[in-house]
């Protein structure tokens, strides 16, 4: 069967690796249709926007896509293309699973956690006003008369707004995926100690959610605490369900603990549009230098053929990606340097992805 999917190459490392993934999924035999679109810094200048109507207009057509990481200005400049995508189709489940494989490079063995993030509200939500900003002058007298506190006439200022709804939908989605995917427990992440209303919101709504599955076991956690049992016991975790900002950090987190972000797949799911990529960023330090690890875009590309239902070429890839990481002779820097300490002998991204296809 023939599959239509939008495909966005990014920038930084993007392109090398979302080359390296679309040969492997063509290599294992899936028929699919490329709608290739250009979205960056790259395409400002002719559209006047990193992420133009006619790139929307396509996934929208096509309600499945895969790309590579786009950078974001730090500070100033454009807002993030990812997190417009997100808000633009209401991807509001970001799904990272993080499990180890042998000859990953990583200190853990048999790490398998989930990541359910939630994608559209929290500090993410982009409310932001600068320090001079009128707006800002008009939160800081709302603050000061209801509660008597003062803001500071200097500082800028970002809402976190966590609903109920969204809260109630991305537990949900975190308890139906556990259930799916024969998970058995699911641990809530929140700091609702001191943030009574936000945190505190999301932490009683996954407790009322957690009761309607008495099957899979519930926690919740405090997520400092979360990050320390993480790296001292990552057993102790199974589907972690959080907030969009804990769930951003804790993600590369466990992506540390199997080997690091060239190891780490995701994707960006809502209910009628689905965006999978890799957890990293655009890598602008080794982009160009056909040496990134493309393991987590070619593992990003392993759950967009289960969501289009190519689960048998999804779990060949992943078996022919887990036998060369095994054998370790042809593996990339990262990995390389992670199990001898030194990049020598590394493979290039091009040189990996061909002992992959050979195991296909
Ligand atoms: P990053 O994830 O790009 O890089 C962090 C470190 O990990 C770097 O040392 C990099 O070389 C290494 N790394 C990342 N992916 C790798 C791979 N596949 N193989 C080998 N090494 C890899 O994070 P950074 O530097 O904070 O962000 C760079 C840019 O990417 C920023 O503009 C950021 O906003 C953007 N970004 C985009 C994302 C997306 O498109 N979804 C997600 C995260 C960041």
């Amino acid at each position: 069967m023939n599959h239509e999917v939008a495909l966005i190459p990014g920038d930084g490392i993007g392109p090398e690796i979302v080359c390296a993934m679309r040969r492997v999924i063509e290599a294992a035999g899936v028929d699919i249709t490329w709608r290739e679109l250009q979205a960056g810094a790259s395409v400002v200048d002719r559209y006047g926007t990193p992420l133009p109507d006619h790139v929307l207009d396509v996934i929208r057509e096509v309600g499945v896509a895969i790309k590579g990481p786009i950078t974001t200005p730090i500070g100033s400049g454009f807002r993030s293309v990812n997190v417009s995508l997100r808000r633009a189709f209401d991807l509001y489940a970001c799904v990272r699973p993080c499990a180890s494989m042998p000859g990953d490079g990583s200190r853990y063995r048999d790490v398998d956690v989930v990541i359910i993030r939630e994608n559209t509200e929290d500090l993410y939500a982009g409310i932001e006003f600068e320090a001079d900003d009128p707006a800002a002058q008009d939160v800081r007298e709302t603050v000061k008369r209801d509660t008597g506190r003062v803001i500071p006439q200097d500082a800028c200022i970002s809402l976190k707004p966590i609903s109920r709804t969204g809260s109630e939908r991305i537990v949900r989605y975190a308890f139906e995926y556990a259930r799916r995917c024969g998970r058995s427990k699911v641990t809530a992440v929140h700091k609702a100690n001191i943030m009574k209303a936000t945190d505190g919101l999301f932490m009683r709504v996954a407790r009322e959610v957690a009761a309607e599955y008495p099957e899979i076991a519930f926690e919740d956690r405090i997520v400092d605490a979360t990050c320390m049992g993480l790296v001292m016991h990552p057993e102790d975790f199974d589907v972690l369900v959080l907030p969009n900002l804990y769930g951003d950090i804790v993600s590369d987190l466990c992506a540390g603990l199997v080997g690091g972000l060239g190891m780490a797949p995701g994707a960006n799911i809502g209910s009628s549009c689905a965006i999978f990529e890799a957890t990293h960023g655009s890598a602008p330090d080794i982009a160009g230098k056909g040496i990134a690890n493309p393991t987590a875009e070619i593992l990003s590309g392993c759950m967009l053929l289960d969501h289009l239902g190519e689960s048998d070429a999804a779990a060949r890839i992943r078996s022919a990606v887990r036998a060369t990481l095994a054998d370790g002779a042809c593996v990339t820097a990262d990995v390389r340097r992670a199990l001898t300490g030194s990049t020598s002998g590394a493979a290039t991204t091009d040189e990996f992805t061909d002992a992959v296809i050979s195991r296909l």
